[in-house]
C-alpha cells in the first residue's frame, strides 16, 4: 500500500503529514506493509528541506522531518500511488486537472476522510508558530484514524 500526501509547496504540510503517519505506522509495526511520500503540485521548493518553523515544530513532538526533500506530483504518481490525500481544495482541484483517466490512486481530502469538522489544513506559511501547532494537531488526528483505515485495508 502506498499513500501521498499533496500540499503547495512541499515544504510545510506535506512532509508533517509524511512524518507524522511514518511514525504512526512505525509505532503499529505497519513500516513494511505501507510506504508514505509526500509532493507538492507546485515547484518552487524542489529540492529543499521542509520550512525550518515545521521541522521545529514537528520535532518537539518526537517527528523528525530533516531528511524529506520537496519533489512536485506528476502524472505518473496517479499510478504509482493507492492513496493520493490533499491538503486543502485547492491542492484538490489541481490535482483532478492533473489526473489521468486511468489510474489507481484514490484521491480526496486529506481531513475529509479522517477527522470530521473541517476539512482542510490550513496553509501556515505566512502565520505564525500557531498555524504550525494547528497543522500538526489537525494531522495527528487524522493519522491515527488513517491508521486504523490502513490496517483493515491490508
Ligand atoms: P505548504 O506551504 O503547501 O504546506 O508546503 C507552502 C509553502 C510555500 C509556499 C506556499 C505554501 N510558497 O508560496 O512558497
Amino acid at each position: 500500500m502506498r499513500v501521498l500526501f499533496v500540499c503547495l509547496g512541499n515544504i510545510c504540510r506535506s512532509p508533517t503529514a509524511e512524518g507524522v503517519l511514518r511514525h504512526k505506522l512505525r509505532e503499529a509495526g505497519l513500516s513494511e506493509q505501507v510506504e508514505v511520500a509526500s509532493a507538492g503540485t507546485g515547484d518552487w521548493h524542489v529540492g529543499n528541506p521542509p520550512d525550518k518553523r515545521s521541522q521545529s515544530a514537528a520535532k518537539r513532538r518526537g517527528y523528525d522531518l530533516s531528511a524529506q526533500r520537496a519533489q512536485q506530483v506528476s502524472r505518473a504518481d496517479f499510478a504509482a500511488y493507492d492513496l493520493i490525500l490533499a491538503m486543502d481544495n485547492s491542492n484538490l482541484r489541481n490535482l483532478k486537472a492533473l489526473q489521468p483517466a486511468t489510474g489507481k490512486a484514490e484521491l480526496d481530502l486529506f481531513l475529509r476522510r479522517y477527522a470530521g469538522e473541517v476539512d482542510e489544513v490550513p496553509d501556515p506559511y505566512y502565520d505564525g508558530e500557531h498555524g504550525f501547532e494547528h497543522v500538526l494537531d489537525l494531522i495527528e488526528r487524522a493519522s491515527d484514524l488513517l491508521v486504523i483505515e490502513l490496517k483493515g485495508r491490508l
